[in-house]
């Protein structure tokens, strides 16, 4: 089910508009992430990856995997879905850049055990049916004193309030957790949420771990909905009453920011 999901629609892609220009299309996508989440750079550090074996896992519309690539990276990237294994192999070809994309699923990965410098993945195992399995497996292929940098979903955010009065309480059920709405509703079906002590006995095998929230565009409304979300007449509704959040999202404590970045080292 995560699968046909993501198939249909990768991730971010509908910021591209047309596919006429593939130039034009990937550049529109490129500067929605990066206006809508600018600590992406920050927190990715893709220049690090010059020169180092760096895996990402969950690919998307590869708007970070092209970033590996362009910042030298000996790199490899995979994805459960056949849409985003193509996206990346596009825009490598449209840069003459090098790297290895193949489908796989991050809960098996198929790599030898302390193969990797940087293991990167934004998103994505949240997603996945056994996300510590996932962990492991992340943490298995990296190097001793290999760097994994992880986006996963915080259970404090916003944006999981927004989804529990839409899919909870308007439609009768204010009894349901965040935990459950967001599992049946969000985006795949089967997505998780987490707070900072379950994300840390998540990496416990890690020798360290660093670990922060940050508000997202989502937790201020500030998104463009997916087809999934248009269809829900009160949620595009909602976006619109709330467009006034967007302005508040620099005084917003990131203790009700939707994404966590862990930074773990092995
Ligand atoms: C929310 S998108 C995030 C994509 C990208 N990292 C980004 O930030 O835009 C989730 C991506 O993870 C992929 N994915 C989901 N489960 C996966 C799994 N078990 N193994 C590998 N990729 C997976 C999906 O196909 C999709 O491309």
């Amino acid at each position: 089910m995560v699968k046909e999901h993501w198939e249909k629609e990768p991730c971010e892609s509908r910021a591209g508009g047309s596919l006429d220009n593939e130039t034009l299309y990937f550049k529109k996508i490129d500067n929605y992430r990066y206006e809508k989440a600018p600590y992406i750079n920050g927190f990715a550090k893709f220049e690090e990856g010059n020169g180092k074996r760096v895996l990402e896992v969950g690919l998307g519309s590869c708007s970070d995997f092209i970033k590996w690539a362009r910042n030298g990276a000996n790199l490899w990237g995979i994805d459960l879905t056949q849409a985003s294994i193509n996206m990346a192999k596009k825009r490598l070809n449209l840069e003459k850049l090098h790297a290895t994309v193949k489908i796989g699923d991050v809960e098996v990965l198929d790599f030898e055990d302390n193969f990797f410098d940087i293991v990167y993945s934004y998103g994505v195992v949240h997603h996945t049916p056994d996300t510590s399995r996932a962990i492991r497996e992340l943490y298995r292929v990296l190097k001793p004193g290999g760097i994994a940098r992880v986006m996963i979903y915080h259970k404090g955010g916003l944006s999981w309030i927004y989804e529990w009065i839409l899919f909870g309480l308007l439609k009768g059920h204010p009894w349901k957790s965040r935990r459950e709405i967001v599992f049946y509703n969000n985006e795949s079906f089967g997505t998780k949420i987490y707070t900072k002590v379950e994300a840390k006995e998540l990496f416990k095998e890690f020798r360290k771990i660093n670990l922060f929230t940050v508000v997202s565009a989502s937790d201020v409304m500030d998104i463009q909905l997916s087809e999934k979300y248009q269809k829900v007449w009160l949620f595009s509704n909602l976006q619109r009453c709330m467009s006034f959040l967007k302005y508040l999202r620099p005084f917003i404590s990131s203790s009700f920011g939707s994404y966590m970045l862990i930074e773990a080292e092995k």
